[in-house]
Formats: C-alpha cells, structure tokens, sequence
C-alpha cells in the first residue's frame, strides 16, 4: 500500500478577487503536493474556498448580489485562478456545500455534547476584515479615533447574544501539544509566538453569531449561525468525509500539513486543534505557515492599485517561472517583495542561462554530433562519477527540505547540481571532443543526459510544465516520470526530439 499525503491550503474568503498572496500559498502546497506524488505517496492536496460570514455578506451587498450568487462567482474565479497556476488540487471545497454544512452540524453536536459548549452574551470588539474577536489591549487607535486591529483593520463593538467555545481548558493540553510535537508548528519562530500567546492565557471563544444569517445554523438553536472560523476551519475534515468513518477519504485524516500564512497562524495551531481535541478527533501533524509579499517593497493594497493578478503574472512571465521566482527569492517563512527587476534577474540568469542552457548546450551537441541519438555510456571516469553520484543524492536532499517546507533550500540543492553541471561540461568541453576523442565525447554527453534527467524529475514538482517539456526532450518514458522512475537506466542509442529551449529569455524593454 502507497503511504498517504494530505496537504491542504486554506481556504479563501470570496470577498474580493484572487490575488498573489494566495496564488502563494496555493502554489506552496502544490509543489508538496506534487513531490509526494512523484515520491510514491497516495496525495490528497485540497483547496477551495471560505463563502460565510459577515466579511462576505457584506461584499456581496457591495456588489448588489445575494451571498450566494456572489460566492459562486468569485468561487469560480479562485478556481479558475488555481487551474491557470497549475495547482493540482485533488479537491475544491466549497463551505456552501451540503457535505460542509453536514459536517459542521456534526463537529459542532459532539463539542457540544462533550460539554465544551455553553450559552451567553458576548461583548467585545470584532473586526470583520479579520473575522475575529479582539482584546482591547491588542488595539491601537488610528488619527481618526478609529480603533484597529494589529492587522490595521477597523475594528467595531459588538453584542450579541453567543454560544461559547470553552478554549480556556485546553491551555495546557495545546501546551503539551506543541512540547511533545516540536515541529507541530513552523518556523521555529511562529511556534515561539504561538507557545508566548497561549502561556498567556486562553479566553473562552465566541463560535456563533446571532446579528446576521450568512452562516452554517447552530443545530437546535434558532437565530444563531456559526462563527466563520469554526466553520471555515472544519473544511479540513469535511473533504475527508466526516462524520461518515466509511467515507473513502477519511483515510487521509489527519492532515499532514495545512500550508497557511503568519496572518492566520493562530487559527490554525490554537482553535483548530483545540476544536479537533474537544471533538474528540485526532490532530493534524504540522501547519506550516509562510510569511507574506509585498510589491515593490510595498504593502499590496487596493487603494494603492498595486495588487498583483497572478493570472497577469503569468501572462507576462509564463507560468513555471513564476512558481519558481515565488519558492526561490525568500525563505518560506520571511516577509519578501516582488518586483519586475528580481522576476527579471531569477528567471535570465537562474532559469535560461544556468538550467536552460545546460539543457540547450547538451542537447544540440546530441542533435549535431551524434545524429540526435542518445549518447551510450562510457567507462566513467572520477568526474563522471563525482557530478552523477551528487545528482543520484538529489532526490533524498529535497525530500529533506520539502519535509519541513523549506522550498528555497531545496531550490538552493538542485541549482548546486545545475552548477556543478555547468562547470562540468565547461571543463570537459565535449564540442572540443569531437575530432579528439569521440568515445569520451558520447560519454560526456551521456553524464549530462543522465544529470538531466534528475534534475528535471526532481523540478517537477515546482515547474511542471517546463520540466515535461525537458523529459520529453530526454525521451524519458511517462511511466518513468517519478523517483522510483530513476531506476531505470534510459536505453542508448534512441532517436531523441529536436532540441528546443525551455526557458526563452526576457528582453528587458519588452517587459
Ligand atoms: N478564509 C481564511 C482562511 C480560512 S482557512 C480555514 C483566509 N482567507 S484569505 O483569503 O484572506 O487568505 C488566505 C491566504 O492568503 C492566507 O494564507 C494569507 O496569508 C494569504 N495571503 C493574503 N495576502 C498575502 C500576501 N500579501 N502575501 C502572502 N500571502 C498572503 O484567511
């Protein structure tokens, strides 16, 4: 039996269009995605969106469109913005669904009936761009007098009759939690963060709303809908079919890793799991959260017109060379900027001259001088075997990276490859063969072949299209595309494609 992968990212808010934050995350999780498959595993990579609550309800009126009519729209923009970044999800979870209000029906019954649930009146400050209760000594008070939120949002004061969540008595078992799982929470920094806030002390939580519908009802209890974050984060098992324990799916629970970014962390390493605990139902491994861009150096904002379409992106970059520059330019979990001079810089430099022409110089040496048929293997020299055995490492040393979602270390590794490749063929000079040494030529030739190919089996995941497109041109079967694919050694003497370049590069007064 394959082992399982479940990675999911969060699901977004269908306020407003998609943008490059969350092309972000999506892509993140589909390159894990994506690895597991090529390593074995049997993957469930879900996605999908987040339709409820007040954030939405009010969009919706904005636009002059009933809730769900808006949710569909923008829902199907999300997807489509998913399709065109090429993220792979197995699953598009919608919380309008009937399967997600089955679902939170039954999370909420056994909090309930576990005792973790109780009636009340809550009253606080809430910030409807966040979705979330604030303490006031966690506001600030803007020049206006207006009270924000430490995301900036505005914040209002609410009352309303509430059910609340009983989140102060699992203080020490999320404690515990993180102790005994130190990796349950990444960047080391984040869990530090996370670990400070709960020490802290835990207040009970409201989980229902009774000042407007747009929700999932509160079983038994008319007028109260539930609160978006308990509904929102229960997508998670919902895809997996709870509460049927027959359900295909629920094999996949837990979840391996909920990719999410800093802003939601607290969500997603405090409630959640506390939610999941109170439930009664085990707890995903890790939720491993990434800092976020700005553009230019600036916060992306509407009112600064500087959001980026990451459908635009791609329109002007192609779609690999966007995946790549977004896991390349920053450690995962650090803040970066994006602008037109590094997209420029990573994909020229990194993308056509290091990858790009190792592949092109290899391979119009192939066409020229051996007819386009692949080269045999030589006797092998220390050379040889010094690149081949660091390219035969390559796999177990992005296995090591992309298991604590470290995407620009494990980038990092296939580039030591890409270069040590390009000093190779640099040193050899197989052109220079030819009339000398045409035995050693092919052997040279068939080295890069081979380093080639693992490159671009192990690139894959972070540049699909790009790396078909170099496997084809290696005559690399479709059914030896994968890891346990690099067993196979590639037949000598076959007729290979003409060569093509696979990363054109960008002419600076075009873009
Ligand atoms: N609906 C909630 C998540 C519920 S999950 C059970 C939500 N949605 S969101 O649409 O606002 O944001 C989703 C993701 O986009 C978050 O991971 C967030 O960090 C990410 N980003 C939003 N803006 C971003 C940047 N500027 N940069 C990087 N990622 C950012 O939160």
């Amino acid at each position: 039996m394959k082992p399982r992968f479940y990675v999911s990212t969060p699901i977004y808010y269908v306020n407003g269009a998609p943008h490059i934050g969350h092309a972000y995350t999506s892509i993140a999780a589909d390159v894990l995605a994506r690895f597991k498959r090529l390593d074995g595993y049997d993957v469930f990579y879900l996605t999908g969106t987040d339709e409820h609550g007040q954030k939405v309800a009010r969009a919706a009126a904005e636009a002059g469109l009933g809730p769900q009519e808006f949710a569909d729209r923008v829902s199907a923009d999300f997807r489509d913005m998913a399709d065109k970044m090429g993220v792979s999800y197995d699953d598009y979870i919608r919380t309008t669904e009937p399967r997600h209000h089955r679902s939170c029906a039954e999370l909420w019954r056994r909090i309930a009936a576990n005792g973790h649930i109780y009636p009340g009146h809550y009253e606080g400050w809430y910030s409807v761009r966040d979705e979330a209760f604030h303490d006031e000594a966690e506001l600030t008070t803007a020049a206006d007098g207006t009270k924000l939120a430490p995301s900036g949002a505005p914040v209002a004061w609410v009352r309303e009759p509430s059910f609340f969540f009983r989140l102060s008595a699992f203080q020490d078992k999320l404690l515990e939690l993180y102790e005994t799982q130190p990796d349950f929470i990444l960047p080391a920094g984040r869990r530090n963060e996370v670990v400070s806030f709960v020490r802290g002390g835990l207040r009970d939580l409201s989980v229902s709303r009774t000042s407007f519908t747009w929700g999932i009802p509160v079983p038994d209890a008319p007028g109260h809908v539930m609160y978006v974050w308990l509904d929102a984060l229960n997508n998670y098992v919902t895809a997996c079919g709870f509460p049927d324990p027959e359900a295909p799916r629920w094999k996949f629970w837990p979840a391996d890793v909920h990719v999410v970014g800093k802003d939601i962390i607290r969500f997603h390493a405090v409630y959640w799991p506390a939610f999941l605990m109170a439930a009664g139902l085990p707890l995903p491994r890790r939720v491993s959260s990434h800092g976020w861009w700005t553009v230019e150096g600036e916060k992306m904002s509407k009112s600064l017109g500087n959001v980026i379409e990451p459908r635009a992106l791609v329109t002007r970059y192609g779609r690999d060379p966007v995946r790549y520059f977004l896991l390349r330019q920053k450690p995962f979990g650090d803040d970066g900027t994006i602008s037109h001079p590094a997209l420029l810089s990573r994909i020229n430099v990194e993308l056509a001259n290091e990858l790009g022409n190792l592949a092109q110089r290899s391979l119009s040496l192939i066409a020229r001088n051996l007819g386009g048929r692949r080269p045999g293997r030589g006797a092998g020299t220390a050379e040889d075997a010094e690149l081949l055995d660091a390219a035969a490492a390559l796999p177990e040393a992005l296995r090591e990276r992309l298991d604590r979602q470290v995407f620009n270390e494990a980038l990092e590794e296939a580039w030591k490859i890409v270069r040590a490749a390009n000093a190779y063929i640099d040193r050899q000079a197989p052109w220079a063969l030819r009339k000398t040494d045409p035995a050693r030529m092919e052997a040279v030739l068939r080295v890069l072949v081979d380093v080639l190919r693992v490159l671009a089996t192990g690139l894959t995941a972070f540049m699909p299209d790009a790396m078909g497109r170099m496997l084809d041109q290696l005559g690399v079967p479709a059914e030896a595309r994968d890891f346990a694919g690099l067993a196979t050694i590639l037949a000598d003497g076959e007729v290979l494609p003409p060569p093509v370049g696979v990363f054109p590069r960008l002419v600076e007064d075009e873009a």
